[in-house]
């Protein structure tokens, strides 16, 4: 978690630093700070609160430098404190450092440092970073050896930025924590994300694990721990700058679920060969996966929610599939084999846990596969193979147009494991590739057509909010639920439709309205369950493509989707209960960017 970015080489540091800072608060929000460089030494403020209290900061009692570094923190040693947030600098103030990512010998580190004098000002495991700098400058290390130096003594995960004494330049490296380099005119950048820096270039270079940078005006380095300079070739980014802006959106997660015609558009383009309803996989031709015999999918969340989905379906097409919450799946070790495709699903590509699930099922022999919208992203080395969703960066806190690329993605994998594993060459799915092309019209005509907002006002004042779905419309409730409780901060569960009876049905009041998902599979099954909560006395919401039928007679009110394949309809379904979350947060009035406690990337176990 959190969010580092430096710069070199720019005219107004300050500005882009809290620019590039603004664009990462997604990664954390607890607290942020700067350091820059100037001819009397190092500048630095910090704040806790939201970049914007740093910003108010800064125009109250300006700094400024040629150079700097930056950061938004999301809390993991110490508390929410002024001191505790990032830069950290030594005693002489000569050494800053913005760090993401967990030091795990810090305590030894630090008993050391204070044995030999160093005082802490905080309670963080970040501090013992530029006191290590200072001292292997005091032993007469020049700034580049005493990083080096000091780096090497770390366990843990980290990305690291820093200003040592000087010299002008940013000495930076990572290991398991993310951290790109963008290449303007003579200015330099480094970041968690590309975001950070796309208004001001938009030529990257993905850094690997246990890469050095550094950075001048004169250019960057990039090299091994040893100083032997490695290759790390130079990508262009297809993004438009103001993909990473709200562009006139009150939030990034309204900008998002809005982006989703388009964003599916590009998911499927050239996969999906509209006319023959075939699919064309360039990273995977026919054949790649004929010798999987299970699939495990991994991931956290909405990516949970989204492996879910594709495990029932997969299995629905007669292949043993399962999906796993990463963070268990290290602890419950299902047994794999070399034919067992261990499939991580995560937005980011840095999710900790999903990294460590990938980790062990690659010790244990398994084959793995990424399945991420993050270009150069961590899981993307990590896996034998990857296939990007290409959603587009989503910033808002909540996943909404991730699952749906998520989801989508999964389905043309699906078809692909149907060909190569079971043989089956037949075309059995080709209904579904035509729902599948149509998917992006239909969103339109959700987005266009939804009363989300009605009905969130409706039932505003409820104590619970609970959904329900059967099938492939059970990771559908799930996935609304946690969208729901996760920006509005209002009780909300999802169950499996059959699950209701076993337990849940004792907490069904009329106060606690019930979005029931039907998606044309087993409906008459969901019809019931709508009824028992009903005869509970709870409202029931119906998302469903027929609002003249039985369903919408029964129901309390109606969220309709367009009609389409059972397998398809659960990704309009969720656009609804998208909508849904975040009229209810907005009228709660919540922060729904940046939920309280959450950030976007979870790179802690
Ligand atoms: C979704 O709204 C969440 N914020 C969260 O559950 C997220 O999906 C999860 O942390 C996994 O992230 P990833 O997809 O980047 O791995």
């Amino acid at each position: 978690m959190c969010g580092i970015t430096a710069c070199i080489g720019t005219d107004e540091s300050v500005d882009s630093l809290l620019d590039g800072l603004r664009r990462l608060e997604y990664r954390g929000y607890d607290s942020a700070g700067i350091a820059v460089k100037n001819q009397a030494g190092i500048s630095l403020t910090k704040r806790v609160g939201e970049v914007s209290e740093l910003v108010g900061a800064v125009e109250r009692d300006p700094i400024d430098g040629t150079f700097g570094i930056g950061h938004t923190r999301w809390a993991t040693h110490g508390g929410v404190t002024d001191n505790n947030a990032h830069p950290h600098t030594d005693e002489s103030g000569r050494i800053a450092v913005v760090h993401n990512g967990i030091i795990t010998n810090y305590q030894s580190l630090r008993s050391e440092l204070e044995s030999n004098g160093h005082k802490f000002e905080s309670e963080t495991d970040t501090e013992v970073v530029p006191h290590l700098i200072e001292e292997n400058l005091r032993d007469g290390a020049t700034p580049e050896e005493a990083f080096r130096a000091a780096v090497g003594r770390l366990n843990g995960t980290y990305a690291l930025a820093s200003i040592i004494g000087d010299e002008e330049a940013i000495f930076a490296t990572r290991s398991g924590s993310p951290l790109v380099l963008g290449v303007g005119e003579g200015e330099y950048f480094l970041a968690s994300d590309v975001p950070a820096f796309i208004q001001h270039t938009d030529q990257v270079v993905y850094l690997h694990d246990g890469d050095f940078i550094i950075a001048r005006p004169s250019g960057y380095e990039v090299t091994d721990s040893g100083g032997r300079p490695v290759d790390r070739p130079l990508k262009y980014i297809e993004w438009d700058p103001e993909t990473a802006t709200k562009g006139g959106y009150e939030h990034f997660m309204y900008k998002e679920i809005n982006e989703q015609p388009g964003s599916l558009r590009r998911t499927i383009h050239g996969r999906l060969n509209a006319l023959s309803g075939g699919v064309e996989l360039e990273e995977f031709p026919p054949g790649t996966f004929s010798d999987v015999e299970q699939v495990h999918i991994v991931g956290m969340g909405t990516s949970h929610h989204a492996g879910m989905f594709a495990a029932s379906l997969l299995s629905e097409r007669g292949i043993p599939a399962y999906a796993f919450m990463s963070g268990e799946y290290a602890v419950i070790k299902p047994p794999v084999t070399e034919n067992t495709l261990v499939i991580a699903v995560t937005q980011s590509g840095e999710t900790a846990d999903t990294l460590d699930a990938i980790r062990r099922a690659r010790a244990a022999g398994a084959r793995t596969l990424a399945l991420t919208n993050v270009v150069g992203s961590s899981i993307t080395r990590e896996c034998d193979d990857e296939l990007l969703i290409r959603a587009g960066p989503e910033i808002g806190v909540a996943a909404t147009k991730t699952f749906s690329s998520q989801v989508t993605a999964l389905m043309l994998l699906t078809e692909r494991f149907v060909e190569d594993i079971t043989g089956n060459k037949s075309g059995v799915a080709r209904d579904v590739m035509d729902s599948l092309a149509r998917l992006p019209g239909d969103v339109q005509e959700v987005l266009d057509t939804s009363n989300a907002r009605e009905i969130a006002e409706e039932y505003q004042d409820s104590d619970s909010y609970f959904f329900i779905g059967r099938g492939l419309a059970h990771p559908v409730a799930l996935e609304g639920a946690l969208k729901f409780k996760e920006i509005s901060y209002e009780h909300a569960e999802g169950f499996a439709a059959s699950e209701l009876k076993h337990g849940p049905l004792a907490l069904v009041t009329p106060m606690t309205p019930v979005f029931a998902i039907f998606t044309g599979f087993e409906d008459e099954a969901t019809l019931s369950n709508m009824k028992e909560v009903q005869a509970r006395g709870a409202p029931v919401v119906a998302i469903t493509s027929d609002p003249d039928g039985e369903i919408a007679e029964f129901a309390d009110h109606v969220l309709t989707i367009p009609e389409t394949h059972p397998d398809v309809a659960g990704i309009t379904a969720n656009i609804q209960l998208q909508l849904v979350a975040y009229h209810a947060a907005k009228l709660l009035d919540r922060p729904i960017d940046k939920p309280r406690n959450l950030a976007k990337c979870v790179t802690v176990e």
